[in-house]
């Protein structure tokens, strides 16, 4: 399968790294790729089936037969299920509470791993999410992990009006025992708690034609 040039965005909830992975992505004539949101529709479609994420199985199951397709639309993912799957869905209370216990499913895991990777051969992508540096895209020479004071990351989610406890997300998400979140050995670590997204952005952009990325490499 040929693959394209993959930039990998990892890092805990609320570190920042939606917003900077999507500038990233626009700078470079990227596609940009949000894991979670993929984590998420598979929560909200095991919700809407009423399915308890508690039942494993049952989970598998569901996400087996998923009537969940990954399109790419203006340089961006975009998920649908018979219709486009609205925002509102993927970030309601209910798939905050439960999106944790069915990632921490490795057969869930397998399945949208899969469809992530199958992704890179078909655009050059920025991908984001909390395992993409370690574990889906191992290779990629182009790595970041951001974070942020978890006090500032708190208020940052609060100021967007989510009901989240990204705290516990994050406890769950960097405890499990497939892929969970930690800095690959050879990411770039930023520290975005007194920085702004502009800054992040150039930085990142800045080491990666330091790191050899061509603006050309993605044709
Ligand atoms: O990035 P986010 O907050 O939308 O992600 C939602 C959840 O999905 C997160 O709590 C853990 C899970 N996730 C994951 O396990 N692996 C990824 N690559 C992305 C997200």
């Amino acid at each position: 399968m040929s693959q394209h040039t993959v930039i990998a965005v990892d890092g805990p909830s609320a570190s920042g790294k939606s917003t900077v992975a999507r500038e990233i992505a626009r700078a470079l004539g990227f596609c940009y790729v949000d894991t979670g949101a993929m984590y998420r529709a598979a929560t909200w479609e095991v919700l809407q089936r009423g399915i308890s994420p508690s039942d494993h199985q049952a989970v598998i199951n569901s996400v087996k037969t998923s009537e969940i397709t990954v399109l790419i639309e203006n340089n961006s993912s975009v998920l649908y299920r018979g219709e486009k799957i609205p925002l509102e869905a993927l970030r309601s209370p209910e798939v905050n509470a439960h999106v944790s216990e069915v990632a921490s499913i490795p057969e869930v895991r397998e399945i949208l791993v899969a469809k992530q990777r199958a992704l890179s051969s078909q655009v050059p992508l920025v991908m984001e999410g909390r395992d993409i540096g370690t574990a889906v895209f191992p290779h990629t020479p182009f790595k970041y992990y951001l974070d942020a004071d978890p006090v500032v990351r708190e208020a940052r989610r609060t100021g967007e009006g989510h009901s989240d406890l990204i705290h516990l997300r994050d406890v769950k998400d960097s405890t499990r025992a497939v892929a969970p979140l930690r800095i690959a050995a050879d990411a770039f670590v930023i520290d975005s708690t007194h920085l702004t997204i502009p800054q992040v952005v150039a930085l990142i952009l800045h080491h990666l034609r330091k790191s050899g990325l061509r603006a050309s490499s993605h044709h």
